[in-house]
């Protein structure tokens, strides 16, 4: 049945068992599961020209409190498909396996070669290892329109991944539109060109580029999201990483330092010395953009709200008086609790809102606020401190699960990026470090899971996206959802065989991932220049 992500238990049925789903197939949806009767009647429905009419028999979704959150039992049988459900979630979950069982046929939009699907008679009980199974989509460097972000909304239920972390914000592009603010989006969603490649590339591109997310869009797609079991987590990037905010609102920088007037939307990488000044006129304005993007994001879609935190540059703290004055009157020690200060005021902030703030693991120079929660981005070290002080984790380390870095060592890899990381590297990643794996229970649940981060700055297209992050968020998937052993026994080989069944879902998906043998032609960047890191990545 070569299932991604592996169930945790299968049991097989004798063959001649098997379900034929047709034009005659009932759908049976119990309470608290419309939402995935909706969801399969568009998928199998479209996919095979069925209508799924309510009725008894047939398919068979219910809720069944005595199962787990998320989790769910599936059985096929000649007369029947039944997906019982721990809750809502659950049910969809199974539902992703039942398509799956359907064939790569199921993956299509229109029937191809028939209007009938055979699911093998099975029985499946399954559940997640983890409760946030991320994706982060970076579409501030290079912006994905909104179609590509359901698109993505769509891959990632098929991974059974249930939060989508969108990078709204950065140097190079503001990508939400704020009501109170018309500049953030008039002037800060597009930059006048772009730098090709990364460090040592000397090409440019001056074709304008941008684009960003009305606010119906931004409800499209929380909404579109939630429909599938999963969470979006807007990441509005602070004190760093903000340049194109400040290109819209000059007086957001640090204007006795350089002539904030002069600054542009970034339209080069790299980590950059121009951030945000620490005053009270800019906690006040974040305050307006938050207010707006808390309305956005319900809480009951995500409690949790990104504020970024990470590769803020002190210089311009240093040389500012305004700063310096700020520390001086708060008894701060250095640039480092300023920017402390920074992220707590913000804490607190979105705490009484009965929010919660979750940041890059710079947050914890100078001190954690106290209600953060960290993603561990440098490596485990973060999260492994973050979790030692009680607070909550996600593990993205960069040396493991950042899937803009190259799949292969080659010269064929388009725009090649940071360390090797093949789909294999991806199957040995493991969210729970040994360290904290010892010191026991409490601080292992500290984790509340892992994500894989998508940053664009080489990947301008979706066609692009879709090479670097396939085939290695399926590997990612098993790792956030299976129950597998630890990494050096992981069954590696076993899954690259199953991938080439999920690979026909893929190409029925229109998924441009990268082919197990290396990059199509045109899926080359011949002299683009990249950045890499070279040898094994320190495991830190
Ligand atoms: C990051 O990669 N700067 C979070």
């Amino acid at each position: 049945m070569d299932l991604i992500p592996a169930p945790r238990l299968v049991r097989t049925a004798p063959r001649g068992e098997d379900f034929v789903l047709n034009a005659g197939t009932s759908l049976d949806a119990g309470p608290g599961t419309e939402g995935t009767a909706r969801w399969l009647r568009g998928a199998l429905g479209g996919a095979f020209g069925v209508d799924l009419a309510p009725g008894a028999g047939g398919i068979v979704l219910r809720v069944d409190g005595g199962l787990d959150a998320e989790a769910y039992r599936l059985d096929v049988g000649p007369e029947r498909v039944e997906i019982a459900g721990g809750d809502a979630a659950g049910v969809f979950w199974g539902a992703q396996t039942l398509r799956q069982l359907a064939g790569e046929r199921a993956f299509r939009r229109a029937p191809v070669g028939g209007r009938e699907a055979r699911l093998p008679a099975v029985a499946i009980e399954d559940a997640p290892r983890f409760g946030w199974r991320g994706f982060m989509l970076d579409v501030a460097r290079h912006f994905m329109p909104k179609d590509v972000v359901l698109r993505y909304l769509d891959l990632l239920a098929a991974h059974k991944l249930n939060v989508l972390h969108l990078h709204l914000t950065d140097d190079q592009g503001w990508r939400i539109e704020i009501k109170r603010y018309p500049r953030l989006t008039e002037v800060g969603a597009w930059r006048t060109g772009t730098k090709v490649g990364l460090r040592e590339s000397t090409r440019f591109d001056d074709r304008p580029h941008g684009g960003y997310y009305t606010q119906d869009d931004i409800r499209e797609i929380v909404a579109y999201a939630a429909e599938r079991h999963i969470r979006v987590v807007p990441e509005i990037d602070v004190p760093g990483h903000s340049q194109a905010a400040i290109a819209a609102y000059p007086e957001l920088g640090n204007t006795d330092v350089i002539d904030t007037t002069t600054l542009p939307v970034l339209t080069t990488w790299g980590v950059n010395p121009n951030v945000l000044a620490p005053t009270d006129s800019t906690l006040r304005f974040y305050e307006g953009v938050l207010e707006e993007v808390l309305d956005l994001f319900p809480a009951d879609v995500s409690p949790f709200v990104h504020i970024g935190g990470d590769e803020c540059p002190k210089e311009q703290w240093r040389d500012s008086k305004t700063a310096q004055a700020r520390i001086e009157e708060l008894g701060l020690r250095d640039e480092d609790e300023l920017q402390s200060w920074f992220i707590g005021h913000f804490d607190r902030w979105l705490t009484e809102r009965g929010r919660r703030l979750i940041g890059w693991d710079e947050i914890l120079e100078g001190g954690l606020a106290p209600g953060a929660a960290v993603s561990s981005w440098r490596g485990y070290a973060g999260g492994i401190a973050a979790a030692r002080a009680g607070h909550d984790v996600v593990m993205c380390p960069e040396q493991h699960v950042y899937l803009d870095h190259r799949q292969d060592g080659g010269p064929d890899e388009p725009i090649p990026i940071g360390w090797v990381r093949s789909q294999e590297d991806v199957y040995r990643f493991e969210p729970v470090p040994a360290q904290l794996a010892e010191e026991g229970a409490r601080l292992t649940r500290r984790v509340l899971g892992a994500q894989a981060n998508l940053w664009t700055e080489a990947l301008d297209t979706v066609r692009a996206v879709d090479y670097q992050t396939f085939p290695r968020l399926a590997a990612f998937a098993e790792v956030v959802w299976s129950d597998l052993p630890a990494p050096a026994l992981r069954d590696h080989d076993g899954f690259a065989a199953r991938m080439t069944a999920h690979r026909a879902r893929l190409d029925a998906l229109g998924v441009e991932y990268r082919p197990p043998g290396g990059p199509h032609p045109w899926q080359r960047r011949p002299g683009v220049v990249g950045r890499l890191k070279e040898g094994p990545p320190p495991i830190v």
